[in-house]
């Protein structure tokens, strides 16, 4: 089969026409031929329990190959990669690889009960993709429970042979994935949260590469650190893999370069300080232009939300000169207030699309979707749960007021092998209500903040041109929430604060950023577009991990097109059974 090809150089050496061919195509969302790479890349990851000692205790944690934070996926621009998931542990496991579109390969995308099974203790599932026409920084993680507070790691994928980064060659890259440590099984964290009714407790740490750094308990010799050759250039791959926690990152005296958001080229943008909420990845270029010395990197709370606790104290490492002496003084990273929202709304105004593809100018399918939380009725049945919520209820979360809840066999399996009464169709495109949803909503129990509960997909046909609004509601608290599409990226073309409004909403039609998680702004709106030219279940929610449990989710089915490179293929052999 005839392969096309991005890469210039290739092209010059082309008919002109093979190298606009597939830009063509995928403009009208429109595949033809299959999602095969060159290389394929095999891993075997072996889900087990290891032991790690951290904050003065020792404690078991669930891992990949005894690894923590879990290994690199190592891949290129359209390699097929294949990973075999063994599951050695004893609790149920799923891996998502987020950020990956999974063209045609909905099986393989992990959410439990959304597109598979959980892979139960004994058992093993291999996971296979494609990278079709996709390269960066990415990271996989557990889709069970809470498990991925433990279970995750980078995956790095470089581009083509002989395609050069669209910067200056750095002088080494670093991955600093990013996490929240619990001094407890995080599995058994969710199911007393849930219990509770209230908030999740604050993590015990944060963490850099698994290092939570000087500033905790026996931490003192628990940190990260880059070394780095004064006059070099480096390129950090930064992932936010933590559990509930927006963070800032920063490097003190240093600029920062973003060049890639999830995964795909930005125009360059210089900044002090990135917020990164869970679920999100920046490429950022840093200049070892300071004095030699030794550079603090520091990463805290970023918390829009009111009357939250949360760790306060930041995760530190060092950014570290050689040259410099070993005790040399440090210099001291400054982080902003954890409420600073001024900077994450430059953050994000300032992120553009080096290149845009596939953004859809006309729309044919508008949603409009709120997110945030909800208090319901106290009306445990179970004598071991309580209501710790708000005003003595429960708290939950919710897209248009449906607070999600999982089926008991995927979502996916459901839809394919036609089985009904797992799910509905009927989730709402609109609000049910339409009011002021970030100054009007009613913010205590003694007003009705009950969500509906239910298990509710919104059916889309092969090809939509899909524009979807997503607003916070001052419901409960106002809140930015990291909101991650599975299976697609999307162009963020617009967000503001308070309602939209879209008389008066400005949207980016030129160059906005191709992501896959938009934190949309506390107490405000996001835009996003997308072609719906992928068959499959694909979840969309929250990835604060506890919002999640409490509903803040739904998935979207899409329909299949035409013809094989439209349709979503068989189930594999080995896909686990509930
Ligand atoms: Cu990284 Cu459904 O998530």
């Amino acid at each position: 089969m005839k392969r096309y090809s991005f890469l210039p150089a290739f092209c010059l050496s082309l008919v002109l026409v093979s190298c606009f061919a597939p830009t063509v195509f995928a403009a009208i969302g429109r595949y033809k031929r299959w999602p095969v790479g060159g290389s394929t890349r095999f891993y075997e990851f072996k889900v087990n329990t290891m032991k790690v000692t951290k904050l003065c205790h020792t404690r078991d944690i669930v891992t990949v190959n005894g690894m923590y934070p879990g290994p690199v996926v190592y891949a290129q621009e359209d390699d097929r990669v294949i990973v075999k998931v063994i599951n050695e542990a004893q609790t149920n496991v799923t891996i998502h690889w987020h950020g990956v579109r999974q063209r045609l390969s909905c099986w393989s995308d992990g959410p439990s009960y959304i597109t598979q099974c959980p892979i139960q203790p004994g058992q093993s599932f291999t996971y296979e993709f494609t990278m079709y026409q996709q390269k960066g920084t990415f990271f996989w993680h557990a889709h069970v429970s809470w498990l991925r507070g433990t279970v995750y790691g980078p995956i790095v994928v470089y581009p083509k042979t002989g395609v050069p980064y669209p910067f200056p060659y750095p002088y080494e890259e670093h991955v600093l994935i990013f996490g929240e440590y619990w001094d407890m099984d995080v599995v058994k964290l969710e199911k007393a949260v849930l219990a509770s009714g209230g908030g999740a407790p604050p993590a015990d740490a944060f963490i850099i590469n698994g290092h939570p750094g000087p500033l905790y308990n026996c931490s003192a010799h628990d940190f990260y650190q880059i070394n780095v050759v004064p006059g070099k250039t480096y390129l950090l791959r930064l992932i936010n893999a933590a559990l509930n926690m927006e963070q800032f990152f920063t490097i003190s005296n240093h600029k920062m370069t973003i060049v890639e958001a999830d995964a795909e080229y930005t125009k360059a943008q210089i900044v002090d300080h990135i917020m990164l909420g869970p679920g999100q990845t920046y490429n950022v270029l840093v200049k070892a232009d300071q004095p030699i010395a030794k550079y603090e990197m520091a990463l805290g709370p970023y918390m829009s939300a009111q009357n939250v606790t949360f760790q306060n104290i930041s995760s530190i490492g060092y950014f570290h000169y050689s040259g410099a002496a070993i005790n040399s003084l440090t210099q001291k990273a400054i982080l902003p207030q954890f409420n600073n929202n001024v900077i994450v709304s430059s953050n994000l105004n300032g992120l553009r699309s080096l290149n845009v593809t596939n953004l859809p100018l006309e729309i044919d399918t508008n949603l409009f979707v709120t997110i945030g939380l909800n208090v319901q009725k106290c009306n445990r049945k179970n004598p071991n749960s309580t209501c710790q919520g708000p005003n003595g209820g429960i708290f939950a979360a919710s897209m248009n007021n449906v607070s999600f809840v999982k089926p008991s066999i995927s979502l996916l399996q459901a839809y394919y092998n036609m089985i009904n009464g797992l799910y509905t169709t009927d989730f709402p495109g609109v609000p049910l209500k339409i009011y002021d949803f970030v100054n009007g909503a009613p913010n205590n129990i003694p007003n009705n903040t009950q969500s509906l509960i239910g298990t509710k997909v919104h059916v889309l046909e092969y090809g939509s041109k899909v524009q979807l609004i997503l607003q916070d509601t001052g419901t409960v608290t106002t809140e930015n929430h990291p909101i991650h599409l599975h299976g697609f990226s999307f162009h963020l073309v617009g967000s503001g604060s308070g309602n939209y409004n879209p008389a008066t909403a400005q949207l980016n039609l030129v160059d906005p950023p191709y992501i896959n998680t938009i934190g949309v702004p506390v107490g405000g709106w996001a835009a996003i577009r997308f072609i719906a030219d992928n068959p499959g279940v694909w979840f969309m929610h929250c990835h604060l991990e506890v919002h999640m449990s409490w509903g803040l989710a739904m998935a979207f089915i899409v329909k299949n097109g035409v013809g094989p490179f439209e349709t979503l293929p068989h189930p594999p052999a080995d896909l686990p059974r509930c």
